[in-house]
């Protein structure tokens, strides 16, 4: 299936120009790269490559996180969509929309669908969902947003009451001060009587979490090297991808999974376009990603904190589908 070309399409509309992104790529890869521990934000990603690396790996037999989500949305969207009262579904990290059609065909059930709006960064991933859903959806009113869900959340349409769906785990990839921010500004960004639906991990076994992001066959390990694939295009760097191994680490203080890529050996890097030279010990790791695990006293405490009250949790002891109020 070939995606179809958005740009000049009516659904669709930028907020994240490609401009714009790639100077916020060179802000923090100058940031990331040059700080004594290197890190890189994980927005980058998800090209189109990423986009499609990532939906492989949710097909992958040790990534539960998607199919517990899936599971957990068809035996509870009904009551989410009572629950909400919503008439939008409004969807933040969209991707491939996969999931959505359960929370869209519980809210049509319920009789109140009057639209749906898919927020992401990733064009690529917007186009492919968006074509799915004309198709499945016919006559649903469908808006594709690019955007950066941490920057423009004010500036999202409210075609009517929404629901707000964060679903993935994708929560889960912030720092806890960046996550702070986020929901405090989600809150805001929200009318009174709006809802938001959070898709998360919880802690549980390491071993089972760290296969999840170190899979046998190497999926995951494609994804995260992704990103300096996206440094060497974008940025004329050029990283010998072959020359970095991933690592995921389980941190069980902070309770996050840790995705590093660490240098097989000692090297220089150029990164032409930032006339940047980085260089790297042998063994030296860049983080490229966290991705939290929560209990759910924590994250209640924490919606309630940004003024979101939790109204419902669903779980299957994996994984959990918490739905607040603003
Ligand atoms: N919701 C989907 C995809 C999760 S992967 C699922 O559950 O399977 C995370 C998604 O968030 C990707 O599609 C990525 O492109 C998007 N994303 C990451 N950072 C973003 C940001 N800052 N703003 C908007 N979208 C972002
Ligand atoms: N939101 C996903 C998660 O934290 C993103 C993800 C899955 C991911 N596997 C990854 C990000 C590997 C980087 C590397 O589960």
């Amino acid at each position: 299936m070939t995606a179809p070309e958005l740009t000049g399409s009516p659904g669709l509309s930028v907020l994240l120009d490609p401009a714009d992104l790639r100077a916020q790529l060179s802000d923090d890869v100058r940031k990331g790269l040059t700080a004594p521990e290197k890190w890189l934000p994980p927005k980058y990603f998800y090209d189109d490559l990423g986009s499609e690396l990532f939906e492989e790996i949710t097909r992958v037999t040790e990534y539960y996180p998607t199919r517990a989500e899936r599971t957990l949305l068809h035996l509870h969207a009904t009551e989410i969509a009572a629950l909400s009262g919503a008439s939008v579904l409004l969807e933040l990290g969209s991707g491939s929309s996969a999931k959505t059609r359960i929370l869209l065909d519980a809210l049509s059930g319920a009789g109140r669908l009057s639209g749906y709006v898919a927020v992401d960064v990733s064009q690529g991933a917007l186009a492919g969902a968006v074509a799915m859903l004309a198709a499945e959806h016919p006559g649903l009113p469908v808006e594709a947003v690019v955007a950066d869900f941490e920057r423009d959340l004010c500036a999202l349409p409210v075609p009517g009451s929404r629901l707000v769906a964060f679903l993935g785990g994708t929560i889960g990839n912030f720092a806890p001060r960046q996550r702070e921010g986020f929901l405090s500004s989600l809150s805001a960004a929200l009318w009174p009587g709006e809802s938001l639906l959070v898709g998360l991990d919880l802690v549980k076994d390491p071993l089972r979490l760290v296969a999840a992001y170190d899979d046998a066959a190497g999926v995951t390990a494609r994804f995260n090297k992704n990103v300096l694939r996206v440094l060497n295009r974008e940025l004329g760097a050029d990283f010998d991808i072959a020359a970095f191994t991933h690592v995921a680490r389980w941190d069980p203080y902070q309770e996050w999974i840790e995705m590093r890529l660490q240098a097989d050996r000692a090297m220089t890097v150029d990164i032409a376009d930032l006339g940047l030279e980085i260089s790297f010990r042998r063994g030296e790791e860049i983080r490229t990603e966290i991705s939290a695990k929560f209990r759910r006293a924590g994250i209640e405490r924490e919606l309630a904190a940004a003024g979101l009250s939790p109204q419902g949790w669903w779980s299957d002891g994996d994984y959990a589908l918490v739905l607040a109020k603003a």
